[in-house]
């Protein structure tokens, strides 16, 4: 496979200290992993970033968090800064998850302040766009992301766009089991593509990486992977079980 892939796992809220340590234990061992051409990322909760990252200091394998602060440092009770990741080799940061739209109310404008913070402390953001189901069934689904692009990545520019990811999760193949059809996330990815085109360049819109996300597994991955503008995943359920995870993992990079 010649274009860049990333396969990032997304763990959300799961798995105990004890489990994380077996996991990444595993992977780390794993020839698969160790051997691919893709790019691989886990994203998993914030007290086990640092050892994670002191076990895969050698390893291909990068680490992501799931969220970061907008601020820079100071009184915010229970946040987590850029520059505090960036200080324990974090590679990735999610950002503008649909889990955190809507649960916990982040606004385009947020999620625009998070981007540009994790970019000023040469970390890579994994910027999340899709639409909701309701959003779909309207056909709303091209002006929804070209808003959320538009305001997610408003005063970005195209040097820095070049160390952004994108992750195109339609929010109703997230935890579904429904995922998108690779027609269905090829057409937006494409459009994706194009609109980075049209706001920055062609040359910008080639090189970024956009991933599909949404209930991508070990029986869809290589499908939707051989898309041609889809350049990887971003996986939650399935990025819980080892072999689930070097499956997609070895589809990817084969
Ligand atoms: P899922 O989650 O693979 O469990 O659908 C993807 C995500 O939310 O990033």
């Amino acid at each position: 496979m010649s274009k860049s892939i990333l396969i990032a796992g997304n763990w959300k809220m799961n798995k105990t200290w004890l489990e994380t340590q077996e996991f990444i234990e595993t992977i780390h061992q794993n020839k698969i992993v160790n051997e691919t051409k893709a790019h691989v990322a886990i994203c998993i909760p914030f007290p086990y970033l640092l050892s994670a990252k002191n076990t895969l200091l050698e390893s291909p394998i990068k680490i992501g968090a799931q969220n970061v602060s907008n601020k820079e440092k100071g009184a915010y009770t229970g946040e987590v800064s850029a520059s505090q990741l960036k200080s324990i080799a974090v590679d990735y940061v999610i950002i503008g998850h649909s889990e955190r739209r809507s649960y916990y109310g982040e606004t385009d404008a947020l999620v625009n302040e998070k981007i540009k913070i994790t970019l000023q402390n040469n970390l890579i953001p994994i910027f999340c766009i899709g639409e909701t189901l309701a959003e779909r069934e309207e056909e709303r689904e091209f002006d929804v992301v070209r808003n959320q692009i538009e305001f997610g990545l408003a005063d970005i520019k195209a040097d820095e766009l070049a160390n952004v990811v994108i992750a195109y999760e339609p929010v109703w193949a997230i935890g579904t089991g429904k995922t998108a059809t690779s027609a269905q996330a090829q057409e937006i990815h494409q459009f994706i593509r194009s609109l980075i085109a049209e706001l920055y360049s062609k040359d910008v819109a080639k090189g970024i990486l956009i991933l599909y996300g949404g209930s991508m597994n070990a029986g869809n991955a290589r499908e939707l992977l051989s898309q041609p503008d889809i350049n990887g995943g971003l996986i939650g359920g399935a990025s819980l079980q080892v072999s689930d995870f070097v499956s997609i993992i070895e589809q990817a990079g084969g």
